[in-house]
């Protein structure tokens, strides 16, 4: 439905290297697993997007300490306390928050740190034919299958975060609140929010050094993607 709250009462919550940063991570892991499951000649592509993940990840974990109010890690971040009042108060009418409720925090970091933990275990994981991630050719065979035995097991911890963060949108949007929305163009009405709520900076020298961060992290990447190549027998 199309929304004709008008612009002047809306706030920016989310700023656009944010949104960016989620279509394009969201892509790159679904890509990473579609790739990963089809097998074959598709495991170079799952090597890349598995790193262009790590480095989108990389740049959403920078961010988190420089990057505009709403998406620091200082802002949404909270202890369990905070976590257990939410919940206790979540059948009450929804409170106005923000960026992240306190439920919404934990997931986003969880998801950070399991997609963290198998997108670092891959750089040394090899599937003992064609395909092996950039480090592996650095470490002992025993350290290789470690990794890749983690990698291995941490993907089903991979599945339970991303079908828990897609259950709670569904579940919210049931309840009527609009987190899709935001998340896809950055406002959130006025009315909907704390009289007193600032909007994220989300101007031009921002989104320059946004751009100046993910650049830096593409050469990285790109260097990883190559060194995976000469070391794996497949890439074409
Ligand atoms: C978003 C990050 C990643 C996800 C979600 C992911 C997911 C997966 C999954 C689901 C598998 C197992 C497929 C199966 O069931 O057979 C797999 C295997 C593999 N992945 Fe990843 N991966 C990621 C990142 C990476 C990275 C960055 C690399 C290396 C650069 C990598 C290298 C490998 C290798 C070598 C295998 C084969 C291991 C084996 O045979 O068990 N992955 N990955
Ligand atoms: C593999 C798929 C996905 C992954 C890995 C993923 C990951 C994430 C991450 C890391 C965040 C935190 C954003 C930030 O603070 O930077 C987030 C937030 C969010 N995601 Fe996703 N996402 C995925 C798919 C989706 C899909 C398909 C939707 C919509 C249908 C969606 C809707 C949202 C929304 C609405 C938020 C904001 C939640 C809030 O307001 O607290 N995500 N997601």
């Amino acid at each position: 439905m199309i929304d004709h709250t008008p612009v002047q009462s809306r706030i920016r919550i989310w700023d656009l290297p944010t949104r960016l940063f989620h279509i394009a991570f969201a892509c790159c892991v679904a890509g990473a697993i579609v790739s990963a499951k089809v097998g074959g000649a598709w495991m170079d592509w799952h090597v890349r997007l598995g790193i262009a993940a790590l480095a989108l990840l990389t740049f959403r974990i920078i961010w988190g300490f420089i990057g505009p109010r709403y998406a620091r890690f200082s802002q949404f971040v909270c202890g369990p306390v905070s976590v257990w009042n939410y919940i206790l108060t979540m059948s009450k009418p929804a409170k106005k928050i923000p960026g992240h409720n306190p439920l919404g925090a934990l997931s986003v970091l969880a998801m950070l740190a399991v997609i963290g933990v198998q997108a670092v275990s891959g750089l040394f994981a090899n599937d003992d034919i064609l395909t092996q991630g950039p480090f592996a050719q650095f470490v002992s065979d025993a350290t290789s299958s470690f990794m890749t035995g983690v990698h291995q097991l941490n993907e089903t911890f991979v599945f339970i975060v991303i079908a828990l963060h897609l259950l709670a949108i569904l579940v919210y949007t049931l309840k009527g609140q609009k987190l899709i929305g935001p998340m896809m163009h950055g406002d959130i009405a006025a009315d909907r929010l704390p009289a007193s709520t600032a909007p994220a900076r989300d101007d031009l020298r921002i989104r320059m050094c946004a751009l100046a961060l993910i650049t830096a992290l593409t050469f990285v990447a790109w260097w990883l993607i190559q060194l995976a190549a000469n070391a794996g027998a497949s890439f074409n």
